[in-house]
């Protein structure tokens, strides 16, 4: 058997789920994973997912419809579960024939899973934890994605490595997907021979030559190491921040500052809890737009995980696909699995 026939037994299950050759999601990023991003992937032989971020009901059609129009090959939506209008996003999706949905940002409700499986799509949820990932099974989730504290933008607690032993050998009724620290082939395969049924990559695609980011957010990622994609933290625990990894800048050591400032003001009795919490909280409101469409690379939200340090150069996502591909078929050749 060849390498490349053993590697797809070993992510046949996520290949047949996805409705791919290639078991590697695209995963979503907002303001980033836009048409051009997400058809580049499905057409090299991935399964890109739009980012639908904050957009209206309207908006996300028409990149549905933009998306479409540039491949005939499946894609995914990714939808925020505290979007105010999750509802409707999910019929958009729908009406517009998407197969798969991805539920994100926070536990999704039952019903949201009902209804887009209702409609025909095939859910995606992230799971945290294994007791979350079984409740998202009995409550309907076809497929979870588990995605470790290595990734770029919000993250949990645990790493992809400690997410993958607890959860890979338990979960076998649905598909599981592993995200976070994937730069490389090598990793793919060894998180399929723990049982995953396939990966998905953020930060290596975003340097890719079809996707949208801002020439200075691209070569931020370029210069940058896996030691510059820090986790945020809070400054107090009375003011929890949801931690979110991206590389270091002035918008980060401010955000420290704002904290400080913020809890002073609190302590003083100029702010109450609830102005002083939604005070840090908007700290970061429009900062990835401001970092990945204006460029504005120290004051924005360089959101990136610690595999940016194996991105190197721009490159077409047809390039980035192969290369994983020849690393992944490498280290099936090496563990003298293939004949
Ligand atoms: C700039 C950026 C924006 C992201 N935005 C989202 C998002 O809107 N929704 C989501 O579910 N995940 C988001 N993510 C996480 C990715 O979909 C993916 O799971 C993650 O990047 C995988 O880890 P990696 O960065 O180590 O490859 C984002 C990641 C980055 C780097």
């Amino acid at each position: 058997m060849s390498a490349r026939q053993h590697l797809d037994q070993l992510w046949s299950r996520g290949r047949a789920f996805l409705g791919t050759e290639l078991a590697i999601m695209g995963g979503a990023m907002t303001w980033v994973s836009d048409r051009h991003l997400v058809a580049a992937i499905s057409n090299a032989g991935g399964f890109g997912v739009i980012a639908s971020g904050s957009m209206s009901p309207d908006l996300l059609r028409q990149e549905i419809q933009a998306t479409a129009a540039l491949t005939a090959k499946p894609f995914g939506v990714n939808l925020i579960t505290l979007h105010p209008q999750l509802d409707d996003l999910i019929q958009v999706c729908l009406d517009e024939g998407v197969g798969h949905i991805v539920l994100a940002g926070g536990l999704p409700p039952g019903t949201a899973i009902r209804m887009a499986k209702d409609g025909g799509a095939r859910v995606m949820c992230f799971a945290p934890a294994l007791v979350i990932a079984k409740r998202l099974i009995r409550a309907g989730a076809d497929a979870i994605v588990i995605e470790g504290s290595e990734a770029g933008g919000h993250i949990g607690p645990v790493s992809t490595s400690v997410l993958a032993q607890e959860i890979l050998p338990e979960i076998r009724d649905v598909p599981v997907f592993v995200a976070g620290g994937i730069g490389r082939g090598e990793a793919i395969v060894s998180y399929l021979e723990m049982g995953a049924a396939g990966v998905q990559l953020g930060t290596r695609f975003v340097c890719a030559t079809e996707c949208r980011a801002h020439p200075n957010f691209k070569q931020a990622f370029i210069r940058a190491g896996a030691r510059d994609a820090i986790a945020s933290v809070a400054l107090d625990s009375r003011f929890p921040v949801i931690p979110v990894r991206a590389l270091q800048n002035e918008g980060t050591k401010r955000f420290m500052e704002k904290q400080r400032e913020v809890i002073a003001k609190f302590d003083a009795g100029d702010l109450d809890q609830k102005e002083a919490q939604l005070e840090i909280e908007h700290y970061w409101a429009g900062a990835l737009r401001r970092a990945v469409i204006e460029g504005d690379v120290e004051n924005g939200s360089l959101m990136a995980g610690q595999s940016v340090g194996m991105v190197t150069r721009e490159q077409p996502v047809a390039d980035i696909l192969a290369d994983l591909l020849m690393q992944a078929e490498a280290a099936v050749a090496g563990r003298g699995a293939a004949a």
